[in-house]
């Protein structure tokens, strides 16, 4: 599949789509406590989407998928279904929306700690942040994809961290994953160039342990396959004239 550069008018549209993704998140955050379930924060942020944003949860039903957001904790690595499970004190948990609003999507994710955050879960958090800022930083024309997965890895196990590589960045616009699929390693001077237009995450996923991971029975959550813990931040990108855009940026929460 091509790669798709976006004009003037669906660049206006794709920052109205990532900017009601960041909204959610920055909604959702006071409810993110100890003794909240995380079905109780995906009904929170399908109801504000639905109803409040008059936009589309885009997780849910996607392939089968059953919510309409991800919420992936501790060894969860990404696409944790919500449930049941209470969080705890000490958790730390990545929070993953996308929304739809007239045909574009903007997708962001980013990791709470819940009540009292501990000396490893928010280490982590910041190496992963950092990764994923390393990379947005050097998006301009004519950069590859391979520089920014290659300074993204160099960062992580710098730090004696792993970056999984079974999950990536994507295109996006009026497709959720669309080319080019963005690799968070890799080797400088390879891969796709980058041309004003295009939009695509960087959403690197983090592990404190060794990077490999499993897929549990339920064909969606991803866990680490040693059980350490596990990080992501994501944000929604366009590429300028002469850099970036992050289209999913709050705010209150800049870069
Ligand atoms: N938001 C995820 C991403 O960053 C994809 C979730 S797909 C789902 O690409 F079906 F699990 F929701
Ligand atoms: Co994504
Ligand atoms: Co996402």
């Amino acid at each position: 599949m091509a790669i798709t550069l976006k004009s003037a008018e669906e660049i206006d549209k794709m920052r109205v789509a990532g900017r009601l993704a960041a909204d959610v998140l920055r909604m959702i955050e006071p409810y993110v406590v100890p003794g909240v379930t995380t079905d109780e924060l995906d009904k929170i942020c399908h109801d504000y989407i639905v109803d409040v944003q008059q936009a589309i949860p885009a997780p849910l039903n996607y392939r089968g998928f059953p919510k309409s957001i991800c919420t992936s904790v501790n060894h969860q690595v990404c696409h944790g279904i919500p449930s049941s499970k209470v969080l705890k004190n000490g958790d730390v948990i990545n929070i993953d929306i996308t929304v739809i609003k007239e045909g574009y999507h903007g997708d962001t994710s980013r990791m709470f700690m819940v009540g009292k955050s501990t000396v490893q879960g928010e280490r982590l958090s910041q190496i992963a942040y950092d990764c994923m800022k390393i990379g947005i930083q050097m998006i301009k024309p004519g950069v590859t994809l391979g520089d920014i997965g290659h300074a993204i890895q160099t960062h992580a196990e710098s730090h004696n961290c792993s970056i999984v590589r079974e999950y990536c960045g994507h295109g996006i616009g009026k497709v959720f994953h669309e080319d080019p699929q963005v690799l968070h390693y890799g080797k400088p001077g390879t891969g796709l160039v980058l041309e004003a237009g295009m939009t695509f995450t960087i959403e690197p996923m983090v592990n404190m342990g060794k990077r490999h991971v499993k897929l549990l029975k339920d064909d969606w959550t991803v866990v680490t396959k040693d059980h350490s813990l596990s990080a992501q931040w994501e944000h929604t990108n366009l590429v300028t004239a002469d850099g970036y855009e992050i289209l999913t940026e709050h705010p209150d929460w800049p870069l």
